[in-house]
Formats: C-alpha cells, structure tokens, sequence
C-alpha cells in the first residue's frame, strides 16, 4: 500500500490528524523497504507543495506535517510502546500498558497509533459511505484484508479479500489449490507468531475472532499453506526459532520461556526427547502466553500450541517411533541407494561434498552413513531415482 498507493495513506492520516487534532505525524518504516519511503517522502513533498500540509492547510488554520522515522529491522518494533521509544530514540522494548500511548504516548503526548491498512480504509469510509463499509465484511469487522498468500500453493502474492472470506476460497479458489494437488494440511495465518488451522477446519471465515478461537491470529496477514509433505513439529521450530531471536529479552517469560521450548523442539526433532517433553512444552508455552509482557511474547507460543493440539501425533511420532514421515527433520532421515535401480552413473558421488559415496561406474553405489551429512545432494542430483529419502 506504501509502495503502490502512499497518497491513500496520507490522505487517511490527515484526515485522522485533523479528526483528533494532532500536530505531528510518523511513518515508521523499516529501512529494508526503500521504495515504500521513497513513494511515501514523495508524495509528502508534493502533498506540502500543494498545501495539504504544512502551515495554515487550506486556510484552515490548522498545521500539520509528517515526516518518516525509519526502523532498523526488529520485530518488537512493532509493538505499539516499543516503536514509540523507537521514534524517540531509545532502544525498542516495550512498556508495561497502561498508561496507552492514546493518554501518554510519543514524548508522554497523547498518540493514535494506527496500522497503514486502516489509514488506507478512511477516504473509502468519507467517499462512500460507513453502510457500505460495513457491509463489506462481517458482523463484527467490516471491510477488507490484505493477506500474503505463500508457501505450497499454486499462485502466490497479495491478494485482498472481504472479511469473512472462507480460509478455503482463499486457498483454492484464488490460490488455485495446493502445489503439486497434494492433500492440504494447514493453513497457517498471521506472520512467525500465528497458528496452524488444521485442513478440516478450513471452511472458517477469515475474521480476528474465528482465528483467535482457532488458536491463530490476524497479525500481519500471513497466510502460508501447508500440505502434506510439510511437518508441522519442523515448522513450529522454525517459528519459534524466529520469535525467539527478535525477543527483546525485557520479561522472563518471553527470554527464558521462549528459549526453553526451542530447545524442548530441538530434542525432539533430533530424536532425543521422550513424551514428558511434550507435557512441559505445553507448560511452558501456556506459561508464555499467559505472563509475557507484550504481543511477542504472548503470541509466540502460538505455532506451539495450534500443533500441539491439532497435530499431536505427529509430536509423537517423533519421539517414540523417531520417525518424521515428512522427511524434513534431518536427524532422523537418511539417505540411501537402491542398487537395483542404481545404473552407477557417478554423478551422486561427483555431487558429493563429503565424498562418501563409493562404486565404480556401471557397478551400484554406496553410502557411507557414518560420513553422510545428510544435505540431500545425491537425493537432487540422481536422474533415476535410485537415491532414497528414508
Ligand atoms: C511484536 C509485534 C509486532 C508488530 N508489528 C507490526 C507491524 O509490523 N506493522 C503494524 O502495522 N502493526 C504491527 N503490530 C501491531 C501494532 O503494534 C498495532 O497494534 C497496530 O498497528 C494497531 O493498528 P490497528 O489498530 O490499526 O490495527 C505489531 C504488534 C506486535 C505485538
Ligand atoms: S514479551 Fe518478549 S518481546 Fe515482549 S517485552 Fe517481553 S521479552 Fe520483550
Ligand atoms: S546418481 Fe543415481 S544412478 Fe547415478 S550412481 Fe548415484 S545413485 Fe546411482
Ligand atoms: S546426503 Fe549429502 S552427504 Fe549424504 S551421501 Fe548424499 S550427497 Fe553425500
């Protein structure tokens, strides 16, 4: 929306500004998006050009500009109080609320802090009307959502939906289906710190109460479509190991808690963990959810929890049996080499970075598990599918 339409955003911060009489608007953007600040200082100084800010706007007697403040890149900045000590020039973690930053905001003056997505909503709102608006989603939130549709889907990209689209429309009617027809599995919304709805829940109307009753949220509009070569014990690692990293570190639950759980998900993606594992995971990540400070905190465990309950056998699986039938946990994979179907070209063994696949050529070749790293090359590179995933 910065990037592909900024003047609907000014426009809907000005109006908003002038609506609770503010003298001062931000941009907080971070600097990994220079187009989106290039379109926005742009459309600034043509909006100041034109008389639409600055002193005295359109004779009103009003003042009012906007200038952009660029992030440096951390998640937590955010969350609303940590991106105002952000702006402010203090390191970006977040405050204990109240005071919101409605009452004591950037420099302890009242401050509307407002996703662009509702800015770009306004002018539509004045031009037609808030019937219309509303009439657009459901009974409980009106208008549209831009959601970023990725992973094993047909047809990725942006793509904006009324509220109350059902999951399933989304996937399979805009997305074009799963890649490759495989069977749908999960569908994951909202960015590292959001759920896995599980395939059979799929016919759920995308809305902030539907998902968070389902364990997920809104967030940032991520929707990532899982099937069923996805492992869902991986993923919730790979989430984790995100929120774990941009946690700042301020609240015990959060550091320690989130910290704990990537470990707890290590051993039992490495094949070390026994089944109380998982009763403390669960712990721990209610624990989390519950006492963390702010929103990272307390919607980290998210990806945890929503496969804990909807895919628990899978967990499982992992520990008693060692198994991970997705094949995406390495620890517990190996590769092998048919020698009926091996024609001993030697292209694996070329391919090799370790070099531990032996033969020579025309005659089956072998692997040596003690030196195998597992990285998969044989597995790419083999035209005859003699290479098993096991
Ligand atoms: C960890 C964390 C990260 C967030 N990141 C963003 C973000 O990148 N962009 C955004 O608009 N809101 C983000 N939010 C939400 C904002 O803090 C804020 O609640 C929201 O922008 C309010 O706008 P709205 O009421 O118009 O939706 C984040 C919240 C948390 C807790
Ligand atoms: S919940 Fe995490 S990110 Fe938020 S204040 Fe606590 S440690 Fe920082
Ligand atoms: S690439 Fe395949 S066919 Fe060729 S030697 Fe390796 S396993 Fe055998
Ligand atoms: S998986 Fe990698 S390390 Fe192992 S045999 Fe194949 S190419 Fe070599």
């Amino acid at each position: 929306m910065l990037e592909s339409d900024p003047f609907n955003i000014v426009e809907g911060m000005i109006i908003a500004a002038f609506a609770i009489g503010a003298g001062h608007g931000f941009y907080y953007i971070r600097a990994e998006y220079p187009l989106a600040i290039k379109r926005i200082q742009n459309a600034l100084a043509q909006c100041r050009k034109a008389g639409l800010l600055g002193r005295n706007i359109m004779g009103s007697g009003w003042d009012f500009d906007m200038e952009v403040r660029l992030g440096a890149g951390a998640f937590v900045c955010g969350e609303e109080t940590a991106l105002i000590r952000s702006i402010e020039g203090e390191r970006g973690q977040p405050k204990v609320r109240p005071p919101y930053p409605t009452v004591k905001g950037l420099w302890g003056k009242p401050t509307c802090i407002n996703n662009v997505e509702t800015f770009a909503n306004i002018s539509a709102i004045i031009n037609y009307g808030g019937e219309w608006f509303a009439n657009q989603g459901t009974a409980d939130s009106g208008g549209t959502k831009v959601f970023a549709l990725a992973g094993n889907v047909k047809h990725t990209g942006l793509v904006e939906v009324p509220l109350g689209t059902p999951l399933s429309k989304v996937v399979f009617n805009i997305g074009g289906g799963v890649k490759d027809d495989k069977a749908l599995k999960a569908i994951q919304t909202g960015g590292p710190a959001g759920g896995f709805i599980p395939a059979s829940q799929s016919e759920m109307e995308v809305d902030f109460g539907p998902l968070s009753k389902a364990g997920s949220i809104m967030g940032s509009g991520g929707m990532i479509v899982l099937s069923e070569d996805d492992c869902m014990v991986d993923l919730s690692k790979f989430y984790l190991s995100f929120t774990q990293e941009e946690s700042c570190g301020k609240c015990t639950p959060c550091r320690e808690g989130t910290t704990r759980m990537l470990e707890i998900l290590e051993k039992i993606t490495s094949g070390r963990a026994v089944l109380e594992d998982l009763d403390k995971l669960e712990r721990l990540a209610r624990l989390c959810q519950q006492t963390a400070l702010c929103g990272l905190g307390r919607a980290a465990p998210n990806p945890v929890l929503s496969s804990l309950k909807n895919f628990r056998d899978e967990y499982r699986e992992h520990i008693v049996e060692k198994k991970c039938k997705a094949k995406k946990c390495v620890a517990l994979i190996r590769y092998q080499i048919d020698p009926e179907t091996c024609i001993g070209c030697t292209v694996c063994a070329r391919n090799c970075p370790v070099e531990c696949i032996s033969g020579q050529r025309k005659t089956a070749h072998l692997i040596d598990q003690e030196r195998c790293v597992k990285c998969g090359q044989c597995f790419e590179v083999c035209r005859f599918d003699a290479v098993e995933r096991v």
